[in-house]
């Protein structure tokens, strides 16, 4: 399988006045496609960092990230919107769902932004309501909803536009432990199905599991991977 994403020697400083903080160092990473792979480590090692220059919100202090086999390298913030609309759907913590639309019209706004049509927009919709089981609920707004459902709507207008990537940072991390069991199921069986690739970031390892593989992450580097087997010794 081709390499989905591959990143290397890729690095990001922040500086704030006199003190300059290494939020990743040096890392290199090959994903490919299919794969669910999982971050894991504990708070400020540079998970969150990692994913958004993944996803192009922020740009790296050195090295390069290479996307469906297109380097990132010199994409202008217009072209990474594009890539983004296309290319790459993210689940956040907070949810970050628009307030003042229905669960409904949060799920088809990457759809109208590329300038999709309406049948073809509430066909897609309905699908993915159906799918994240919040038929029920489409005419609500967020302020409506529970934690849990506001993420089964952010996670279906992740995906409604069927993103080769899916990033997901600390999609669990707002919610119980009971609803977080169920998102990570509703990812682990989405993605699957629709053949993406994840990057999930967690600092739970139970939500770990539901990947492939995972990388533990220490001050910014990758340290180590671990597979759901060696991890629980169901191997031995
Ligand atoms: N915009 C920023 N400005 C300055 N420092 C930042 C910024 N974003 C993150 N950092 C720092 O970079 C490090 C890694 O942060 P982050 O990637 O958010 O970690 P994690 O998601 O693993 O908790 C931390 O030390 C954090 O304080
Ligand atoms: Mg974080």
């Amino acid at each position: 399988m081709e390499p989905v994403v591959t990143i290397r020697g890729l690095s990001k400083t922040y500086s704030r006045g006199e003190t300059t903080v290494t939020a990743l160092h040096e890392v290199d990473l090959e994903i490919r496609k299919g794969e669910f792979c999982a971050f894991v480590g504990p708070s400020g090692c540079g998970k969150s960092t990692l994913l958004s220059l993944v996803a192009g919100l922020d740009q790296p202090t050195a090295g390069e990230i290479v996307i469906d086999g297109r380097s990132t390298k010199m994409l202008s913030s217009q072209a990474w919107t594009t890539m983004r609309r296309e290319t790459i759907g993210i689940v956040f913590q907070a949810f970050h769902l628009v307030h003042g639309l229905t669960a409904e019209e949060n799920i088809a706004l990457p759809l109208m932004l590329r300038g999709e049509q309406g049948r073809d927009i509430s066909a897609r919709v309905d699908e993915l309501l159906h799918r994240v089981g919040m038929s029920h609920r489409r005419h609500h707004r967020p302020g409506e909803l529970s934690g849990g459902e506001q993420q089964r709507v952010a996670i279906a207008r992740a995906l409604v536009h069927q993103p080769r990537l899916l990033l997901a940072d600390e999609p669990t991390g707002n919610v119980d432990s009971h609803q977080g069991a169920e998102i990570m199921a509703l990812i682990q069986g989405l993605a699957q199905s629709g053949g993406q690739t994840v990057l999930l970031v967690t600092h739970s390892a139970q939500a770990a599991l539901a990947a492939d593989y995972t990388w533990s992450m220490c001050d910014g580097r990758l340290v180590s991977r671990t597979t759901p087997t060696t991890q629980t010794g169901l191997s031995s």
